[in-house]
């Protein structure tokens, strides 16, 4: 049987079983904080070192031994390393459990950015981050002080590999959408865009905005539904 081409989009859910907060499950507030408080360029240009600490506070977590990838993003890197068509797996998720998951993958597209880049406003260096940033950490490319910025999407602005991603969903046959609550957008418009041309699968917690707009809709957490319903799959491939 030839693979239709597969893009899976993944959202915070797929991380929460791995001690990460989502977005939306806990009355508006990530990690207790308004998330137009933190995560826009008007909250940066107000309180920079207030959003630089609430990130640095993000990244550290993802040094904390206890928080790996889950049985979930091992199970979408086998499917990953098996699939015998074109597959890109773009996420919405900061984190880096898919990148551990499925170290070097050129088919892993963070399209809301990463926690553990920053880049320079000014002279647009960017590069790897594993500590904190202040306003004071001067820029490591044009010694600037106050340019630094974690290379996170911020509500407002345009996300990351939108050309790629639209390209891939021109040929798409089979979308996987996993974790993902569908209220932001362009990711929450891409299983409408696919609607009667490729098959939609939804794998969350519960019924997302969209989920009527999907071809099946299965319900549970990541780690208990996503490694079966991969195993389906590459078993149906293989016949
Ligand atoms: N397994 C599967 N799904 C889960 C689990 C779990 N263990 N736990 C929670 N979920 C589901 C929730 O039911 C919810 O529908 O994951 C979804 C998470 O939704 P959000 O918190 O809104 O996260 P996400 O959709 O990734 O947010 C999109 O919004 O704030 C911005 O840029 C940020 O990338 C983020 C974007």
């Amino acid at each position: 049987m030839s693979a239709p081409p597969l893009i899976v989009l993944t959202g915070a859910g797929i991380s929460a079983e791995s001690g990460l907060a989502t977005f939306r499950d806990n009355n508006g507030l990530w990690e207790r904080h308004r998330v137009e408080a933190v995560a826009t360029p008007e909250a940066f240009a107000r309180d920079p070192a207030l959003v630089h600490r609430f990130y640095n506070a993000r990244r550290a977590q993802l040094a904390d031994p206890a928080i790996r990838p889950n049985a979930a993003h091992h199970a979408l890197a086998r499917l990953f390393a098996a699939w015998p068509g074109p597959a890109l797996l773009v996420t919405q998720n900061v984190d880096d459990l898919h990148d551990r998951a499925m170290p070097g993958s050129a088919a892993l597209l963070h399209m809301h950015g990463e926690l553990k880049k920053i880049r320079c406003t000014g002279c647009g260096h960017g590069r790897e981050w594993a500590g904190d940033l202040s306003p004071q950490t001067p820029c490591p490319g044009c010694a600037a002080t106050g340019t630094l910025r974690p290379d996170i999407v911020w509500f407002g602005e345009m996300p990351l590999g939108m050309e790629r991603i639209e390209a891939a969903l021109h040929s798409c046959g089979l979308f996987l959408s996993i974790g993902t609550s569908g209220q932001v957008y362009p990711a929450a418009g891409f299983c409408a865009a696919l609607r009667g041309r490729a098959r939609t699968v939804e794998l969350n917690l519960e019924p997302s905005l969209g989920s009527h707009l999907f071809s099946e809709a299965i319900q549970g957490k990541a780690t208990e539904i996503v490694p079966g319903y991969v195993e389906t799959l590459l078993s149906k491939q293989k016949q």
